[in-house]
């Protein structure tokens, strides 16, 4: 099964940046930037990688990106992202940028999008990886912050895919939101948001029928719901499930009682993602290992995840098909 998902071509959708920023690079940058982290070492920085709910991660994440400052820096942690992509078989991604967690610190725009444009610009070269980007509003800070966001983004948004909506989800429900993403959608960016992964099936309902999103990142509390599972079907919407990062962040104590079967089972479309590989413990592949393990998945419902990641990507319809046609391909040959 290993192997068999090593070599699976499939597609990331539900990633941050921010999130890939794997300890030893963290320094690395800190060291050239000549900023002073409050941990001595590498080892120490990862110990402080345990928490219990979702804000005690973002205290650290937040902290972890305060080191990103000039072009390189974001192009470097992109690519080392994408070079993880390249050995496990991941063809194409969608990534998530936070521009408001660098603007405090008088990191601009421009910055932020040209380091990560040109390392997906080197990686489609050098890898034939394709990848879209995702511009996501942090929800604990106001709807006018983030349209000043949604402004600084128009001069680059030929190179911004869609916006999502991210960070502390409990008391900062989809609503909040409902302008800037009319707003968003006006200027043709296509609607995602998290919802449900700490916050109820109320806030999933919010964040499509409110916010019109197109796909659901997490959504696992949608289960809640047994109409909502039903509008998410026939809205045919899927959701992009992040195992380890759900039993990191404690939204399943145990993966043997992570909910991804019973989704499958109700009709539901799920992606399998890595979220933040760096703080969770593991890359998308390792993601699929775990839960395959603890799920007893066959080869047939890992196909069928992989041909998800595809078919819910934002991809055209004919870049799809070649990657479906290359995935069915696979599939014959390996099951
Ligand atoms: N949830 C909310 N915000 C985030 C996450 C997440 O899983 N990762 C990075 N920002
Ligand atoms: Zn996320």
């Amino acid at each position: 099964m290993k192997i068999f998902i090593q070599n699976l071509p499939k597609a990331e959708l539900h990633l941050h940046i921010e999130g890939t920023f794997e300890a030893e690079l963290l320094f690395k940058i800190a060291q050239r930037n000549q900023i002073k982290l409050p941990y001595n070492s590498v080892e120490e920085l990862a110990e402080a990688y345990h928490f219990n709910c979702l804000q005690d991660f973002l205290d650290i994440y937040y902290q972890g990106a305060g080191v990103l400052l000039y072009e390189q820096d974001f192009y470097d942690l992109t690519y080392s992202y994408l070079t993880k992509c390249a050995e496990q078989n991941v063809r194409h991604t969608e990534i998530m940028f936070d521009p408001q967690t660098h603007a405090d610190r008088g990191v601009s725009f421009e910055t932020i999008i040209n380091g990560i444009s040109r390392a997906t610009a080197d990686a489609e070269k050098n890898f034939g990886i394709t990848s879209f980007l995702i511009m996501s509003y942090l929800r604990h800070l106001s709807e006018e912050e983030a349209f000043k966001t949604l402004a600084q983004s128009i001069p680059f948004k030929h190179q911004i895919k869609a916006v999502g909506l991210d960070s502390s989800e409990k008391g900062n429900p989809p609503s909040k939101f409902q302008n800037v993403f009319k707003a968003s959608v006006l200027e043709g960016y296509i609607p995602l948001a998290h919802a449900g992964e700490e916050g109820n099936a109320d806030y999933v309902w919010e964040a499509i029928d409110l916010l019109g999103i197109k796909r659901i990142d997490h959504g696992n509390n949608s289960l809640q719901d047994e109409k909502l599972v039903t509008e998410i079907i026939k809205r045919d919407l899927a959701l992009t499930v992040c195992p380890l990062s759900n039993l990191a962040l404690k939204v399943v104590d145990n993966l043997k009682d992570h909910p991804l079967k019973k989704m499958m089972n109700l009709g539901l479309k799920v992606t399998i993602n890595s979220d933040d590989p760096a703080y969770f413990g593991g890359q998308v592949n390792k993601n699929y290992e775990a839960i395959q393990v603890a799920l007893n998945l066959t080869k047939e419902d890992l196909y069928q995840l992989a041909k998800n990641s595809f078919e819910y990507s934002l991809l055209d319809d004919l870049t799809k098909q070649k990657n479906i046609q290359e995935l069915d391909k696979y599939y014959q040959l390996n099951s």
